[in-house]
This record gives C-alpha cells, sequence and structure tokens, in this order.
C-alpha cells in the first residue's frame, strides 16, 4: 500500500569495479557481495558475462556465480543477483552454471507478482523465515542496449539492431529458464561520443522494443552524468508517452556531474521507485571516456531516509562496507554522505 518503498539495485560489484585498472582478487569481489548481502539490499549485481578481452575485470564472473549458488550469503530476505550478458555466449555461461546447481536458486516462473512493484507490501516471495526456500538467491540477467548508434558500436560493436536481434534471444533464453531479465538502456541523457542530444522519443522506441521481447524491466543509463533536471522530466514523459509504465522503470544515474539526486528527485515526482547506485560511489564505464561513479548507495539511502521513503538498507552498514572497498582498491571514497559519516 505505502507508496514510500524504493528499491534501491546495488550494482557497484559489477558497474563499480568492471572499470578498475588493477586486478581485483576474487576474494575481494566476494567478500564485497557477502557484505552487501547483509544490509537490506535486495537486488545485487554482481557480475558480468562479457568477452573478458574487453573487460578483463568482470572474466571471473563465472566463479561469483558458482559461488552464490555453493555458498549462497545468509541473509533475512531472498537476494537477486544479476549479471551481465550482451549475447547467446553470455547467456550459455551462466545457464551451463546454472544447470550444475538446478535447485539452489529460485525462478519467476511459478510467481505471479512482478517483483518490479515496490509499492506492493512484499516485492519478493517467501519472507517468511520458516519457509526452506527463504534463503535462496534468485538468478537474473541483464542485456544492454543504448540510445546511440557510436556507443552501441564501441560498447557492443554492433549496430543497435544488430544489438536488440541479440537481446532478444537473451532475453528469451533467460525467461524460458525462469529468470527475471533486465534491460538497460544506457547513453539516455547524454553520448560521449554525440553530445547531450539524445532522443528521448529513440530512447522511449527501444524501451518498448525491449518490453515486448519480454523484459522484466527497464534500466535507464545517465551513463555520462550529463542528464540535468529538466532533460530527466522530458525522458520519463516520453516513456510515459510511449506506454511504459513508471513500475517497469529503474534509474541509473552516474554523478559525473553531480546531478545525480536532482535527477533522483525528478524521477520520483514521476512515481519512480527503483534505482541503482554502488557503494562508496564506484564506477565508470568502460566505453565513455571520463565518466565516474555511479550515484553512491549511501547518499542515495541518506537522500530517501530524508524524504521519509523506505530503502529497508541499514545506512551505517552501507558507510563502512564504502570505506573497506575503496581502502581495499585504493581508491578515495566518492560518497559525499560516507565521507561525512566516517569524519564525525
Ligand atoms: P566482438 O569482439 O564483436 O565479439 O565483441 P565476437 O563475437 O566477435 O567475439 C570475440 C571474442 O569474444 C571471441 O573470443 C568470443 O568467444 C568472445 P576469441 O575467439 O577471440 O577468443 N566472446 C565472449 N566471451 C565471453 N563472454 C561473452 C562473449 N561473447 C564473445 N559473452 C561483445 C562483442 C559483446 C562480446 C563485446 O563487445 C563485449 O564483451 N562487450 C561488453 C562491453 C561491456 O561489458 N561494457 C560495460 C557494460 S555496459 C555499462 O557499463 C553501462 C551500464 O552500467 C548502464 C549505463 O551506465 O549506461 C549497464
Ligand atoms: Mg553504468
Amino acid at each position: 500500500t505505502s507508496n514510500n518503498r524504493v528499491r534501491l539495485v546495488e550494482v557497484g560489484p559489477r558497474d563499480g569495479l568492471q572499470n578498475e585498472k588493477t586486478t581485483i582478487p576474487l576474494t575481494t569481489m566476494i567478500e564485497l557481495i557477502e557484505k552487501l548481502a547483509k544490509t537490506g539490499l535486495k537486488d545485487i549485481e554482481a557480475g558480468s558475462f562479457v568477452a573478458p578481452k574487453w573487460v578483463p575485470q568482470m572474466a571471473d564472473s563465472n566463479e561469483i556465480l558458482e559461488y552464490i549458488l555453493k555458498y549462497p550469503p545468509t541473509t533475512l530476505n531472498p537476494i537477486a543477483y544479476s549479471f551481465l550478458a550482451p549475447n547467446a555466449k553470455g547467456l550459455e555461461k551462466a545457464l551451463s552454471i546454472l544447470r550444475d546447481y538446478p535447485s539452489a536458486y529460485s525462478t519467476f516462473s511459478s510467481q505471479n507478482t512482478s517483483p518490479y512493484e515496490p509499492d506492493e507490501s512484499s516485492p519478493l516471495p517467501n519472507e517468511s523465515e520458516s519457509d526452506p526456500n527463504t534463503k535462496k538467491p534468485f538468478v537474473e540477467l541483464s542485456v544492454f542496449a543504448a540510445a546511440t548508434e557510436s556507443f552501441t558500436q564501441k560498447n557492443l560493436n554492433c549496430s543497435i539492431e544488430t544489438s536488440l536481434e541479440r537481446f532478444k534471444d537473451v532475453i528469451q533464453g533467460g525467461k524460458a529458464h525462469g529468470l527475471r531479465v533486465r534491460a538497460y538502456i544506457s547513453v539516455v541523457l547524454g553520448c560521449p561520443f554525440e553530445g547531450h542530444d539524445v532522443d528521448p522519443k529513440r530512447v522511449a522506441e527501444i524501451a518498448c522494443d525491449l518490453m515486448e521481447m519480454g523484459a522484466d524491466e527497464i534500466s535507464l543509463g545517465d551513463t555520462t552524468g550529463m542528464g540535468t533536471a529538466p532533460r530527466t522530466n522530458e525522458l520519463l514523459r516520453a516513456l510515459q508517452a510511449a506506454g511504459i509504465r513508471k513500475e517497469d522503470i529503474a534509474m541509473h544515474f552516474h554523478d559525473t556531474y553531480g546531478q545525480a539526486l536532482v535527477n533522483t528527485a525528478v524521477s520520483l515526482e514521476h512515481g519512480i521507485r527503483s534505482f541503482d547506485s554502488s557503494v562508496g560511489g564506484l564506477g565508470g564505464c568502460p566505453y565513455s571516456p571520463g565518466a565516474t561513479g555511479n550515484v553512491s548507495t549511501e547518499d542515495m539511502v541518506y537522500f530517501m531516509e530524508s524524504l521519509g521513503m523506505d530503502t529497508g538498507v541499514d545506512l551505517d552498514a552501507v558507510v563502512d562496507i564504502g570505506e573497506w572497498i575503496t581502502k581495499e582498491i585504493g581508491k578515495p571514497n566518492s560518497s559525499s554522505v560516507g565521507k561525512a559519516i566516517v569524519g564525525r
């Protein structure tokens, strides 16, 4: 009933770490995921089945998925762990691991409710402790389109049209196995190669295509952080005009220009209740030169709390993780709230 529930999707372990130059040990990645799983977060993006020669840092994602299935972190709520998969090869890598542990994860095929409706009192099933399935993780795949041809070429080495054809197979293959499938659209508010005039109607068209293929939600990526409040507003109007429901949209803001929380406020006014963030403000896209991290989870939780919104996430716990992981990988903590609370 309450319209003040907000779903935060933690993308630190994937978006946050994919661009790091020095190799991050697998044990550190797993430790990060295990720590995050205990903060109340219910969605954690844990890895990426992409070509290792393109994104070497994500090369161990198979081991991460295997670890999650073998030793799921003990948590009160079932957690959905998501992995990027750009093509048939990525899908097959994920499925081949899932086939080895057929009863280690929950699927959505038997669920009537959409996990993406945070207004529901219980978006994820089986929250009762007595159910033996409670702790089983969900596994989710994500495809990633982009709103401009140049970004698509750089990121996926193909045209938008070809990328959508490939995603169709990934989406349908994932759904056939009971997996949720998220679909990103990158550079929706600015492209590193084509500038800030990205056509909201084009974004809406791609979103409609992906929903028709069966995607469970669209995550709109402000990859460059060039988005502003008025253009966020314009974009969300275009999606609404195209018939995309607010429940099916998540916003994915990078904070390069410091506009992420302002754009988040605009999105909240449009009724959006799903937001991506990364602990410590980790991140940056390898194919978006100069782009900095995602808006930090700490800033997001603090902001939502100030508005009386309920994220279910323990602020102090994510602050501690932000401090720990940024030290661990030798980067400054880029969360304003994190730094303020640590320095108090
Ligand atoms: P390609 O070179 O055109 O692919 O890359 P290909 O089919 O010609 O294959 C080349 C090699 O890659 C082959 O290996 C394939 O087997 C291998 P080789 O024969 O040379 O040894 N390969 C794979 N290996 C593992 N997993 C796979 C896979 N596919 C092919 N799935 C490709 C095309 C899509 C593979 C490549 O462009 C790629 O991996 N791109 C990924 C780029 C990426 O990960 N970007 C970052 C994520 S998107 C993002 O960060 C934005 C987001 O955060 C939202 C936002 O902020 O906007 C989501
Ligand atoms: Mg991103």
